[in-house]
């Protein structure tokens, strides 16, 4: 189900970059197809007929040692545009006669100022004298290779954007993806549509029209079971596979006592009645609960939720012998963290970002029919599916649900006062217009209990964490910025109406030092 045939593509060699994701997304978000592949399956690759460009990703390695990872110098007289970033700028001098050089005086992090040295389609409108970019790189280029020219300099580096206008070859050697670079999506503006002439051909609402026939040839006569937990992703796989093969998809819903307050009845409600889909409800809490008792470990507890998850699927699957395919929400950047830039297999798709890690022997062959598309572009077809903005705009939520936001032990009665605390939350956070600024909020329960003075009583009650961050993909995060007044009233509310809650606090940290969740 890979769109190989798009008209246009721009192929992005990933060296191993955390940034690569945000290049892909950058091309997509201008409406040009990209595609991320390793410097080892460039070498296989062999139909170029639609590659418009190529661009090379930034990456740890280092082309000052022996070894170190490149492609293949043909790919320079294929007559295809080439951007280098940071790295690859790099790799391109070295193959082409460039020097690099490990240099402590030379390395620049984080911002530097870009002052401009020639005119170049690279940076039309991009850099009229100076401009702010972001940098990360120890190595620098000294020496130019031949036929290439300086378009702009910073103080620590005198190559920091080069050109062989002629070859169209072009390297950078800041980070044009990130949102720290000011105006750093006219650099691939211009390198799109200015040097590899593409054209903006990428629609996600015409992928869905394709996407539907092949749901349908692949499935044909055969039986969908689907994993439905009323996150965006399971919501719009759902919705999509109903329209190519209709009541031959079973979507499941495993209620494991661990959603948010009403969360479960209201997806049930929604997919059964509102878009009418074959909905097989299994409310598993008791035995879910039964199974963390007195389990206070995260990751015993995320083992134990997710092997669960597994069992009850694989039993409810094997009852009908019809069922020949499990649909996943696989989304884009799980495909790209699932290959390693080495191209070894060493790195797969984390499990919590498919159904529990299923076991092989399930004998089910999957389908993933999101494993071409970021999360912007799963909302765009959410909405071109009809999916209520409650779903498609919803938060992540985490497959352990409130069991790793319950720190400690899990009981019935602390579930309780999380659903209710977290619910107030939510509600008020939606109330306040806040909800779509923040990229995931939640409450949490923390293991110890405070005193507090409530009316002429003393209490001894639990400390309930609020945390909000904004985020672009969950990689980095950082604490979202309340008026005082909402953090006023929420504390207030929360004590107010959350039996055993004494205390409200909110987490001021930022992604890194710590995680987004606590557990
Ligand atoms: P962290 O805590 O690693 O979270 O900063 C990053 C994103 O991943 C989600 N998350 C999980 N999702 N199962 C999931 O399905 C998990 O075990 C899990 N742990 C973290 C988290 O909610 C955030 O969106």
């Amino acid at each position: 189900m890979q769109f190989q045939n798009e008209k246009e593509s721009v192929l992005i060699i990933d060296f191993g970059s955390q940034l690569t994701k945000l290049i892909a997304r950058r091309i997509r978000e201008l409406g040009v197809y990209s595609e991320v592949i390793t410097p080892r399956e460039l070498i296989k690759y062999k139909d170029y007929h639609n590659i418009k460009g190529i661009i090379l990703s930034g990456g740890p390695s280092t082309v000052t040692e022996k070894k170190f990872q490149t492609i293949p110098k043909k790919i320079f007289n294929k007559k295809i545009p080439i951007l280098g970033i940071c790295y690859g700028l790099q790799l391109i001098s070295k193959i082409l006669g460039g020097k690099i050089k490990p240099s402590k005086k030379r390395r620049e992090f984080g911002r530097a100022f870009l002052i401009k040295k020639k005119k170049s389609l690279l940076i039309k409108n991009f850099l009229k004298s100076k401009i702010s970019v972001w940098m990360s790189h120890e190595d620098a280029v000294v020496k130019l290779p031949n036929n290439f020219k300086i378009i702009a300099s910073t103080k620590n580096s005198k190559l920091t954007i080069i050109e062989n206008s002629k070859k169209k070859i072009y390297g950078v050697q800041f980070h044009p993806e990130v949102t720290h670079t000011d105006n750093g999506k006219q650099i691939f503006k211009n390198f799109l549509f200015l040097i590899c002439k593409v054209k903006k051909r990428w629609n996600v609402k015409y992928q869905k029209k394709k996407l539907i026939k092949v749901i349908r040839n692949v499935v044909k006569k055969d039986k969908v079971i689907c994993a439905l937990s009323g996150g965006v992703d399971s919501s719009v796989v759902a919705l999509l596979i109903n329209k190519a093969v209709k009541k031959r998809l079973i979507c499941i819903m495993v209620n494991n006592g661990l959603m948010r307050k009403n969360e479960f009845k209201y997806t049930y409600n929604i997919f059964k009645k509102k878009y009418k889909l074959n909905v097989k409800l299994i409310d598993s809490s008791k035995l879910f609960l039964k199974k963390l008792k007195d389990v206070s470990n995260p990751e015993k507890k995320r083992k134990i939720i997710g092997n669960l998850f597994v069992q009850i699927f694989e039993k409810e699957s094997k009852k009908n012998k019809n069922i020949k395919y499990l649909a996943q929400g696989t989304l884009y950047p799980d495909i790209i963290e699932s290959k390693s830039s080495t191209g070894s297999k060493t790195s797969k798709i984390k499990s919590h970002h498919n159904v529990g890690g299923l076991p092989k022997k399930m004998n089910l062959r999957i389908i993933e029919p999101l494993k071409e598309f970021f999360k912007d572009e799963v909302r765009i077809l959410g909405s071109s599916l009809g999916l209520v903005k409650s779903i498609n705009y919803k938060h992540p939520f985490p497959g352990p649900g409130l069991g790793i936001r319950i720190i400690g032990n899990i009981t019935r009665e602390r579930i309780r006062i999380l659903q209710e605390a977290d619910y107030i939350f939510i509600n008020e956070l939606i109330k306040s217009n806040l909800y779509d600024k923040i990229w995931q909020a939640y409450a949490a329960l923390l293991p110890v209990k405070t005193v507090g003075v409530m009316g002429d009583s003393r209490t001894y009650e639990n400390i309930c964490l609020l945390r909000a961050v904004t985020s672009e993909d969950g990689m980095t995060a950082d604490y979202f910025s309340f008026p005082k007044n909402f953090l006023d009233s929420i504390s207030n509310k929360i004590i107010n109406n959350v039996r055993g809650v004494n205390r409200v606090v909110y987490d001021i940290t930022s992604k890194p030092p710590s995680t987004i969740e606590l557990e």
